[in-house]
């Protein structure tokens, strides 16, 4: 068994950090050998299997998936094929996790790297969220409703299930908002600060109605006065790729390319959001630059996989670039190799099931509530 498989550039090693290790055997393959087995596991399993894979995952596994999307699409493909006995996911751990939810008794979900996690969704835990709700009571903060990104553990989302709350996705975060200033006074938004900030101020909430929780201190380390006037209780979390894009780049993009246009993920820093002229779910940014005049040029800030895809599938009739020059990688969604998928599917033709995602009956109920409310909300 070797821990890191070789075919990485050194960006990459640099940024990818541990990953699952593999059998020795599915080290140093070539790509040709790779698609040819893949090809053929798939053929084999036929019908009994479906592969997802999320917009941010690299070509070499993205072209093998059945159904691609954003984390609401996927989600609603899981019911998509009920003869389907295995949902291989291709993403993170918490989009397995909630196809394990979604998905009849008798599918297996498995992602084929279980390194392949989510930064941001660490940001939130169990006991910490529970903390933040007694103090919240504590303080007699009336009327709270949780929304909890789709970027969360099941632990996370059964949790807000439980107290009349509902997922939201990138792609219905608005209509998640509406849905909660309709029974309630003030939204509870965690992990994703941004996501929050960003979808509640265009929907016309000032900045000073809202007011960041940070689990680190007492109380979230809020002003008792500023939360009896906040509409938006925001949780201190991000993620640590969307963080990457700055003002300073959309400048910079500006000059360089005048008449471009600025798409960016809701993820972004509030800022950034302001200084762009579009935001939208990868879903959306697909959509948007796909269908935009020929001869546009676009710079996209969201990760680089899905940008090199637009910007290939779209030349030369338009021009897609990175809003970070560098380009930005999510390493943990870069953790699905082919050659894990390879070992996953090989193993299934087996009758060997490895790595699969299976949400704790005792959290089962509550996520799959709170994420039923997530698609039916529009
Ligand atoms: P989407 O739901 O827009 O696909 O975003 C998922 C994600 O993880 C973005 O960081
Ligand atoms: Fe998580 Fe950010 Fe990667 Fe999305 S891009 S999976 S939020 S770390």
């Amino acid at each position: 068994m070797t821990s890191i498989i070789p075919l990485l550039t050194e960006y990459e090693k640099e940024h990818i950090g541990e990953r699952q290790p593999l059998p020795e055997r599915y080290l140093g393959l070539t790509d040709e050998e790779m698609d040819v087995r893949i090809a053929a596991a798939r053929r084999t399993l036929g019908s009994r299997l479906v592969i997802l894979g999320h917009h941010y995952q690299r070509d070499e596994v993205i072209k093998f998936a059945d159904y691609t999307g954003d984390s609401f699409r996927l989600a609603r493909h899981v019911a998509a094929r009920p003869d389907a006995d295995y949902i291989v996911f291709c993403g993170v751990h918490f989009m397995a996790e909630s196809a394990d939810v979604l998905a009849a008794e008798h599918q297996q979900v498995i992602l084929p790297d279980l390194a392949a996690g989510c930064s941001m969704a660490d940001m939130v835990a169990p006991d910490q969220l529970e903390r933040c709700w007694e103090e919240l009571t504590e303080m007699e903060v009336p009327g709270v409703v949780p929304i909890t990104y789709i970027n969360s553990a099941a632990a996370i989302k059964a949790f807000v299930g439980e107290r009349g709350g509902t997922v939201c996705t990138s792609s219905n975060a608005a209509a998640a908002l509406r849905w909660a200033f309709s029974r309630g006074e003030k939204v509870l938004f965690v992990p994703d600060q941004h996501l929050g900030r960003n979808t509640a101020y265009r929907m016309g909430i000032a900045l000073d109605e809202m007011v960041v929780w940070d689990p680190d201190e007492i109380f979230g380390g809020v002003d008792p006065d500023r939360l009896a006037r906040a509409r938006m209780i925001l949780w201190k979390g991000h993620c640590s790729v969307h963080a990457r894009f700055s003002v300073a780049q959309i400048v910079a993009v500006r000059r360089q390319h005048p008449g471009v246009r600025v798409i960016v993920h809701p993820e972004v820093p509030w800022e950034v959001a302001q200084a762009a002229d579009d935001m939208g779910s990868t879903e959306y940014i697909i959509k948007t630059v796909t269908n935009s005049p020929a001869g546009s040029v676009w710079a996209v800030g969201t990760e680089v996989h899905l940008v090199n895809r637009l910007a290939q599938s779209l030349a030369p009739e338009r021009t897609v670039l990175s809003l970070d020059r560098f380009g930005c990688l999510c390493s943990t969604m870069f953790r699905v190799s082919p050659n894990h998928l390879l070992w996953v599917l090989e193993e299934l033709v087996e009758g060997r099931v490895h790595n699969e995602i299976v949400v704790p009956a005792d959290q089962k109920h509550w996520t799959r509530v709170a994420l039923d409310r997530m698609l039916s909300i529009q």
